[in-house]
């Protein structure tokens, strides 16, 4: 594949960045679906190894590759699609089923190009059973459910913190071993299955027993045997021998089961941290790790919980994008929208239902796993210094600054006011105190013109600059990388240069 004169550039310049980095952790910033993907993408071709470390099948990325074909990810690296060496590290859920389909697909799409891809042995496996109970536990839960993404990650997780089901490396030992652990959990969770039964939220024939759970995993275990392995003891030897190693984590700190406002959250570590936890390896190897987080210049989140700077609600994205289906591609009718939208806004009379259908439509705000509407919100400098203290990155790629293209301005969170007091920097409150913070808003200027697809930092307009810079002077971090666009190429890279 040849490149072109522009992603030279772009390679070329990242690779000044990085070039003493062996071991890279790329995490998100607020709740996830913040261009992770297209980031960790252009990274890879620096690296030897693509490892994630968290989450699982409800983590999703759509990924283009280097001849432009795409396909949508789940479990599988993003760094698959730069053809290098693929690791599911242990913290990963895994989901065998769904796994088969993902490769199946890369493989359409990479053909020959198809990097070996590996799978910890000791990951909790997914089966029908796990995706029952999250459905129960999330109907018990009634008006207080999570709104997951329906991917059993609650329960693969916290069935494997209670000892219980199947880790990949059950799929290959003596078929007793495996049956005895089936009939365990089937005979753990039997009682809430009748309670679902009674209670019709899901029929009898739908739930299966142990021997049909068993024949399901028998039929596709060994599709995949040839790719199980002890990732933890790959991954020791790989750093001893000097790889460079690229760390993806899933979702976002938001979402992360510790640092994350619980209970609206994943079941993984997707902060930094979880990177040694999640593959076995010592922290001494993570001494001179960097950390490079991924933060869009205007968050989202899907699912339940705390969102201060959100700018409209999550219920009526939702309806909003299932409603408007016409508006999410590229139509008259969208141009139309939003050269609307944005009139209104810059005239000071959008309402915040405006403000948030502009961002959600303009940014394409649709889940790749779930498909469903985003819901968009403001920069947030709290929520920002939070997370800086608990990634502590050495730099921030900035994506889709290209939205604030047109505007006026843009109202940023600057702090957060509860019970009448301001709250210090860093300071995180409970997930209740967090939904009732007033948020404190300063204008920050934007700029006209359409910077859409610049690759330079001296091309961005003067005010673009100085709104980055003020925001990287904001934040104390660099802010390494502008994502400018939707494509591979379309980002500015700043080194010590500029
Ligand atoms: P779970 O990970 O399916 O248990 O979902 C828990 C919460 O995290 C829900 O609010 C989901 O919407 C959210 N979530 C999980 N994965 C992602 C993701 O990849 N992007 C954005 N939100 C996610």
């Amino acid at each position: 594949m040849k490149l072109t004169k522009k992603e030279r550039q772009m390679y070329g310049q990242l690779s000044e960045l990085f070039a003493l980095v062996q071991m890279l952790i790329v995490t998100g910033t607020y709740w996830g679906d913040e261009g992770k993907g297209k980031i960790v993408d252009a990274l890879s071709r620096l690296f030897d190894l693509a490892v994630r470390y968290s989450g699982g099948a409800g983590a999703g990325h759509t990924l283009v590759t280097p001849d432009g074909k795409k396909f949508i990810g789940h479990l599988i690296p993003c760094g698959i699609a730069q053809g290098i060496r693929c690791i599911l590290g242990r913290g990963v859920f895994f989901d065998l089923r769904r796994f088969l389909v993902e490769y199946k697909d890369a493989r359409r799409v990479l053909g020959k190009n198809l990097p070996d891809v590996w799978i910890d042995k000791h990951s909790p496996v997914w089966t029908k059973w796990h995706e029952l109970f999250e459905k129960w536990l999330e109907y018990s839960m009634g008006k207080k459910k999570v709104g997951t993404t329906g991917k059993a990650i609650g329960p693969l997780a916290g069935l494997n913190v209670l000892r219980a089901g199947l880790q990949v490396h059950h799929l290959y030992q003596n078929s007793g071993t495996m049956r005895t652990r089936l009939q365990s959990l089937y005979r753990a969770l039997k009682p809430d299955f009748d309670e679902m039964v009674r209670l019709r939220i899901v029929k009898r024939k739908d739930i299966p027993l142990p021997i049909h759970v068993e024949r399901d995993l028998m039929k596709d275990a060994m599709k995949i045997r040839h790719m199980v392995a002890d990732t933890a003891s790959e991954l020791s030897k790989a750093y001893t021998a000097g790889l460079r190693v690229l760390f993806e984590g899933a979702q976002a700190p938001g979402l992360d089961i510790d640092m994350g406002t619980w209970p609206f959250v994943s079941a993984g570590h997707s902060v930094a941290a979880g990177a040694p936890i999640g593959t076995g390896l010592p922290l001494s190897a993570f001494a001179k790790a960097v950390v490079l987080m991924v933060m869009k210049i205007l968050p989202t989140r899907v699912g339940a919980g705390p969102f201060p700077s959100e700018l409209w609600n999550r219920k009526d994205s939702e309806l909003f994008s299932k409603e408007h289906p016409e508006l999410f591609k590229n139509t008259k009718a969208r141009a139309r929208f939003l050269a609307e939208k944005l009139a209104l806004i810059n005239s000071g009379e959008a309402t915040c239902a405006d403000w948030g259908q502009y961002f959600q439509v303009l940014g394409y705000e649709l889940g790749a796993t779930t498909g469903r509407g985003r819901s968009v919100g403001l920069p947030d400098l709290m929520w920002l210094y939070y997370t800086i203290r608990i990634n502590g990155p050495s730099y921030f790629a900035l994506t889709r600054l290209d939205m604030l293209s047109g505007l006026n301005s843009i109202p940023v969170v600057v702090g957060y006011v509860l019970d009448g007091k301001r709250l210090p920097r860093g300071e995180m409150p409970d997930t209740d105190d967090l939904t009732r913070v007033q948020a404190v808003y300063e204008r920050w200027t934007c700029w006209p013109e359409d910077i859409t697809g610049i690759t330079q930092w001296s091309d961005l307009p003067l005010k673009a600059r100085q709104f980055v810079r003020k925001f990287e002077r904001r934040l104390g971090v660099p802010i390494a990388i502008i994502g400018t666009g939707p494509r591979r190429n379309q980002m500015i890279v700043r080194t010590c240069k500029n």
